[in-house]
């Protein structure tokens, strides 16, 4: 651990979910394996299937109710309120479950199942229903034009400005749960090792880029991402 640590960016994926028991994309029954990326999280997917779309999303989203933050949101949330330096809670996840945890400097760099887009105003709003139902916007009123608040492949990340705001400033870029497949989320270890951070990979196996990080700790976030944190923390 480096001395000087005073600001942390964290970057979340599927696989700190996992053992809540959301399904990552890439692995062995992961969501990709039933579905084509390109039949179900394109723009031009929903324009030729909306309802398969929604659908999708709609039973993501209501699967939420079943499950719970695990040991590692919980331990990330607990970073959140002790950590006195800065820290930005990058996650890719659309699901809730770092907010359930308690994080608040947190970001969702892929959008989120439990908030709505309007294609008519542009506009964001909490949703927790189904869009099949066909809701109206709740912020122009409109209908027919609520999608899933979702980053579709080809469409640009949430806040990217102010994700590499953060890495610029980071002196530790810790990498959790994530296959490092998908960019740009996979190029920011490389950003931040650029700007001078030590970096820290805690993974369940190796990744595709784990040749970039000084460290890699391979084992469940559950049990790495607590261990971490109490080291952080000076527990
Ligand atoms: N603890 C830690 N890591 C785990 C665990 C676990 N219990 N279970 C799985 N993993 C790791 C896997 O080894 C894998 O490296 O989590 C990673 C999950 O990789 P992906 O399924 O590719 O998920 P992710 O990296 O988040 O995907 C990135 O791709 O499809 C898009 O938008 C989608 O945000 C997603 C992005
Ligand atoms: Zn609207």
């Amino acid at each position: 651990m480096p001395t000087a640590v005073r600001n942390i960016v964290v970057l979340t994926g599927a696989g700190i979910s996992a053992e809540s028991g959301l399904d990552t994309f890439r692995g062995p029954g992961g969501l990709w394996e039933g579905h084509r990326v390109e039949d179900i999280c394109t723009p031009e997917a929903l324009a030729r299937n909306r309802p398969l779309v929604l659908d999708f999303y709609d039973q993501r989203r209501a699967a939420l109710g079943g499950v719970k933050p695990n040991a590692a949101h919980e331990a990330l949330a607990r970073l959140d309120r002790e950590w006195a330096g800065d820290l930005l809670i990058v996650t890719q996840n659309v699901d809730d479950l770092h907010e359930r945890a308690g994080a608040k400097r947190l970001l969702h760099m892929h959008g989120e199942l439990m908030s709505a887009l309007c294609e008519g105003c542009g506009g964001r709003a909490s949703f927790g229903g189904a869009m099949l139902d066909g809701p109206d916007c709740a912020v122009c009123g409109e209908s027919g034009g609520v999608r899933p608040d979702i980053v579709f492949f080809g469409e640009m990340p949430y806040e990217m400005d102010r994700i590499e705001a953060a890495l610029a400033e980071a002196d530790l870029f810790v990498s959790i749960g994530t296959s490092g497949a998908v960019y740009p989320a996979a190029g920011y270890v490389q950003m931040a090792r650029h700007f001078g951070a030590e970096t820290l990979e805690l993974n369940l196996e190796p990744s595709a880029g784990s040749y970039n990080f000084d460290e890699s700790r391979m084992g469940p976030a559950s049990v790495l991402v607590p261990a971490w944190v109490d080291e952080v923390l000076g527990a």
